[in-house]
């Protein structure tokens, strides 16, 4: 009963703050979606051990992995069904308090490694961490160094997902919030926070420029596979804003896909099409999600959902050899879907 009533206010809140932001539609009409596909009940798993949240995943340059970034600020290597996950790297030394699968409490003191993604081209592993900023580790793993921690003079206060530009050396990213942290999430969500950046840093100068400011929840970035574009999800508006970086537009930002929920991690496929995890609107009132393939100039292709409650608040999909890979902040486990 309580519950209920708490729910009740909270979503009634919630319903006039995103109404009365820039969301783009009321919240009791959602966009359809044609062609959705109820398939995510399929979806086999790979049971995490003494670990969950696999937020982000990626595969090294040999194809190995994947590697998943846990809520107890490790990142695991799955090494197949005999060898399981075993442990690859970390972002804090100070890790004696670190042994709780999931201890929001912690996660400043463990860090809570978001984006993961390896160059290819050197197979090191570049983290943006939510409390940590932006750091690097080498391909055999081990302790993560920092490479930036605050751009213009403001520190980063939630890094949250990266790519890189291997023909120019460059690393885009995002910070999620100047104000909150990511144990905080919610907040920033109530308060409608703008403050997000995008911003890149240059491997060889060590320079960080902010590219984008005042962004409501920065969350997922992707390179275009023709590196003219790159997209930066703005979740508490349901946006996927795109930054020309070549070409007649270059320095221009626009739209590129508004979408049915909160984007997080947004994933390209060998294609140059898009993987999108989504989280539920809130008319949904539960953790409804999705997972949306958009083309290479943004229109929806393919929508998997699942309308029962084995995938939760999902929050990366990466394609790989006919298979789609399935992270979650809060799942025990990694999904696998064959496509
Ligand atoms: C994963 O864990 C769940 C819950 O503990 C269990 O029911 C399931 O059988 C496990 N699946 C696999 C493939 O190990």
């Amino acid at each position: 009963m309580l519950v209920t009533v708490f729910l009740t206010v909270v979503v009634t809140i919630l319903t006039i703050l995103v109404s009365t932001s820039q969301t783009g539609y009321g919240i009791f009409v959602p966009p359809k979606m044609p062609g959705s596909r109820d398939v995510f009940p399929l979806v086999k798993v790979v049971n995490l051990t003494g670990a969950s949240g696999p937020e982000s995943i990626a595969f090294n340059p040999a194809g190995e992995g994947p590697y998943v970034g846990v809520a107890d600020g490790r990142v695991l290597k799955w090494r197949g069904k005999s060898l399981g996950w075993t442990d690859f790297a970390y972002t804090s030394a100070n890790r004696q308090m670190c042994v709780h699968p999931f201890a929001p409490e912690l996660e400043h003191v463990c860090g809570r490694p978001l984006g993961l993604r390896f160059h290819k081209k050197t197979g090191d592993l570049y983290i943006a961490d939510a409390y940590f900023g932006l750091l690097i580790v080498g391909p055999a793993g081990g302790l993560a160094k920092p490479l930036v921690t605050e751009a213009e003079g403001q520190p980063f206060r939630f890094t949250n997902d990266l790519d890189i530009d291997e023909h120019d050396d460059v690393i885009y990213f995002t910070d999620a919030s100047s104000k909150f942290q990511r144990w905080e999430y919610f907040s920033s969500f109530l308060n409608v926070d703008k403050t997000g950046r995008f911003i890149k840093y240059d491997i060889s100068s060590k320079k960080a420029t902010v590219l984008l400011r005042d962004i409501s929840f920065a969350n997922g970035v992707a390179l275009s596979k023709d590196r003219s574009f790159v997209l930066v999800d703005e979740t508490t508006n349901c946006k996927v804003l795109r930054l020309w970086l070549s070409g007649p537009k270059a320095g221009i930002q626009d739209v590129f896909a508004v979408l049915p929920g909160y984007p997080d991690n947004i994933r390209r496929n060998l294609n140059g099409e898009f993987w999108v995890a989504l989280n539920s609107l809130l008319y949904e009132r539960r953790p409804y999600t999705k997972a949306v393939k958009l083309s290479a100039s943004g229109e929806v292709l393919m929508v998997l959902e699942d309308k029962g409650k084995r995938l939760r608040y999902i929050s990366d999909v990466e394609e790989k050899d006919g298979k789609l890979w399935i992270g979650s902040s809060v799942m025990p486990f990694v999904g696998v879907y064959d496509l």
